[in-house]
C-alpha cells in the first residue's frame, strides 16, 4: 500500500484539553480477529475492529487466502475457511508498515500446502524476520533464498512437525506466529516465555475453541497447542487500544488544567506497563467503570495535568510497554529529575530505531537525554524549549508522541511526517483537535 505524501505537522502550546472520548479498537487484537476468523469454519463478526491501514492490510490478506473480510454496517464479517483451509494467493501480499501482520501472517500460512510472497513497505522491509522464520523452519516452512528481509517468499506444509521453542526475545509477534503454526499442525506445539509478553492470541485461540494451555513454572511459562484443531466462527468485540490511549493521555498530564477520560480501553496487564509507570511518577490516572468485554478486562481511564519526577522503568516491564517508550519519553522530559527506562534493545527493530529517534527528536526540542547500551535517560527539567523539527522515518508512533510533546513546549513542535498515523491511530487528528489541541500544517 502506498501512503499519502508526507505531510508535515505542528503542535503548539494549548490550553487545558479536556473531554470524554472513545479511541479506535485494539491493533493487535484486530489482526488476530481477522486471522482466526480466517481459520474457523463458519461466520465471524468483529465489533469495534481497527479500520487503519495495517489492519486494513491483514484484511486485504486473509480475503486473498480466500477468507473474505468486510464491512457489514457496524460490523466486519470473515467468512473462515477452517483450519488447514486456505489457498494460494494470486499476487504477493503486501503488508505496508505492519510487523504484526506479516509476522503472525507467517505462522498462519505455514500449515497450507502453498508458496507465498509478502511484501512491504521501506521501513517494514528493513525489519528482521528471521526471528520468526527460524521456529517455522524447524516446523517445516520452507524460506526462497534464505532471506531475512522483505520482499520474501514463503512455502509452507499441511505435515509441519510440532516443536517446543523457547523465545530467544520477549515477541508476542513471535509466540503467535508459533502458536498459528501449531494450530495447523498435528501433536502439540509449546512456547516457552521467560517474560510475559502479550497474550492476545492466546486468549482469542480458546475463545474461538482451540486448545491451549498456559503453565506458569520456575520463572517461565510454557504454552502449549493442540493442533489441527477446529476453530468455530465466533463474535468478537475489540476493546479500545491503550496504545493509542497513551497519547491522550500523555497529554491529559503535561498540558495544564487538563482533565480527559477515555472511555472502553483494553487494561490486559500484558499492556498497561506505560500506566504502572505513570503512577509511580505522581500522574493522576484513575481506572474508572472496571470489566469485562470479549474475554480482555477494560476500564474507562481518566487522566488530570499532574506535576511529575523522574523514575526507573525496570528491564522486565519492557514487554506490557513496548510500543509506549516513545512516548513515554516525552511525558518523562515534562518531569522532574531523571527517569531511566532500561531493557530497550527491542526499540531497535521497530518500526523504525526508536530508542536513536527518540534521542534525537528529544535533543532537537532542547530535552537532555542519553542512551547508554540499551538504556535511555530522559533529565526531566519540568519544561521543555521545544522548537525542534522530528524526523519520523516512517514511523506513526514517532509522529504522535511529539505532537503531543508540542502542545506543552515553549515554541512549537514540528513533525516532518503524518501520513503514517493512518497505519495506527487515523483518528488521532480529530480526537486531539476535539479535546482543545493546536496543530497547524506547515511548510519545511
Ligand atoms: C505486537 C507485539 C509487539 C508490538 C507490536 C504489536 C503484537 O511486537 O510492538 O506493535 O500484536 O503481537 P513484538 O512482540 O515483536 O515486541
Amino acid at each position: 500500500m502506498t501512503h499519502a505524501v508526507s505531510a508535515p505537522l505542528a503542535a503548539s502550546r494549548s490550553g487545558a484539553l479536556t473531554g470524554r472520548l472513545r479511541v479506535p479498537g485494539d491493533k493487535s487484537i484486530s489482526h488476530r480477529a481477522l486471522m482466526l476468523g480466517a481459520l474457523a469454519t463458519g461466520v465471524t463478526r468483529i465489533r469495534g475492529l481497527l479500520e487503519a491501514e495495517d489492519v486494513i492490510n491483514t484484511a486485504r490478506a486473509v480475503s486473498a487466502l480466500g477468507a473474505p473480510a468486510r464491512r457489514v454496517g457496524d460490523l466486519w464479517e470473515v467468512l473462515g475457511r477452517g483450519t488447514g483451509g486456505l489457498r494460494q494467493p494470486e499476487a504477493p501480499l503486501d503488508f505496508g508498515n505492519s510487523g504484526t501482520g506479516t509476522r503472525l501472517m507467517m505462522g498462519v500460512i505455514a500449515p497450507h500446502d502453498m508458496t507465498v510472497t509478502m511484501t512491504g513497505d521501506a521501513s517494514l522491509s528493513k525489519r528482521p524476520m528471521r526471528r520468526v522464520l527460524a521456529p517455522l523452519k524447524e516446523m517445516g516452512l520452507e524460506v526462497e533464498g534464505d532471506a531475512d528481509r522483505l520482499p520474501l517468499t514463503v512455502r509452507g506444509s499441511s505435515r509441519l512437525v510440532p516443536i517446543a521453542y523457547t523465545l530467544p526475545v520477549p515477541s508476542a509477534q513471535l509466540k503467535s506466529a508459533i502458536l498459528l503454526a501449531g494450530l495447523g499442525t498435528a501433536g502439540e506445539t509449546t512456547v516457552v516465555e521467560r517474560e510475559a509478553t502479550r497474550d492476545h492470541t492466546e486468549r482469542m485461540l480458546r475463545h474461538f475453541g482451540a486448545k491451549v494451555e498456559s503453565v506458569a513454572e520456575d520463572g517461565v511459562t510454557r504454552i502449549t497447542i493442540r493442533g489441527e484443531a477446529e476453530l468455530e466462527g465466533r463474535e468478537v468485540t475489540v476493546p479500545g487500544d491503550p496504545s493509542s490511549a497513551a497519547f491522550l493521555v500523555a497529554a491529559a498530564l503535561i498540558v495544564p488544567g487538563s482533565d480527559v477520560t477515555i472511555e472502553g480501553v483494553l487494561v490486559n496487564p500484558t499492556r498497561t506497563g506505560f500506566y504502572t509507570t505513570l503512577l509511580e511518577m505522581g500522574g493522576d490516572v484513575t481506572f474508572l467503570n472496571a470489566r469485562e468485554e470479549g474475554g480482555e478486562p477494560i476500564a474507562d481511564i481518566r487522566a488530570r495535568f499532574s506535576t511529575l519526577q523522574g523514575v526507573t522503568v525496570p528491564a522486565a516491564r519492557a514487554p506490557s510497554m513496548i510500543d509506549e517508550y516513545p512516548i513515554l519519553a516525552v511525558v518523562a522530559a515534562f518531569a522532574r529529575g531523571a527517569t531511566r527506562m532500561e531493557g530497550l534493545g527491542e526499540l531497535k527493530v521497530k518500526e523504525s530505531d526508536r530508542l536513536a529517534a527518540t534521542a534525537a527528536g528529544l535533543a532537537a526540542n532542547g530535552v537532555k537525554a542519553e542512551v547508554d547500551g540499551d538504556t535511555l535517560t530522559v533529565h526531566g527539567a519540568g519544561r521543555v524549549p521545544g522548537g525542534g523539527l522530528v524526523a519520523t522515518h516512517l514511523d506513526h508512533r514517532m509522529a504522535m508522541s511529539f505532537l503531543v510533546m508540542g502542545l506543552a513546549a515553549e515554541q512549537p513542535v514540528t513533525v516532518d511526517d503524518t501520513a503514517m498515523i493512518a497505519t495506527s491511530f487515523p483518528e488521532f487528528r480529530a480526537l486531539m483537535d476535539g479535546i482543545g489541541a493546536r496543530f497547524e500544517e506547515g511548510d519545511l
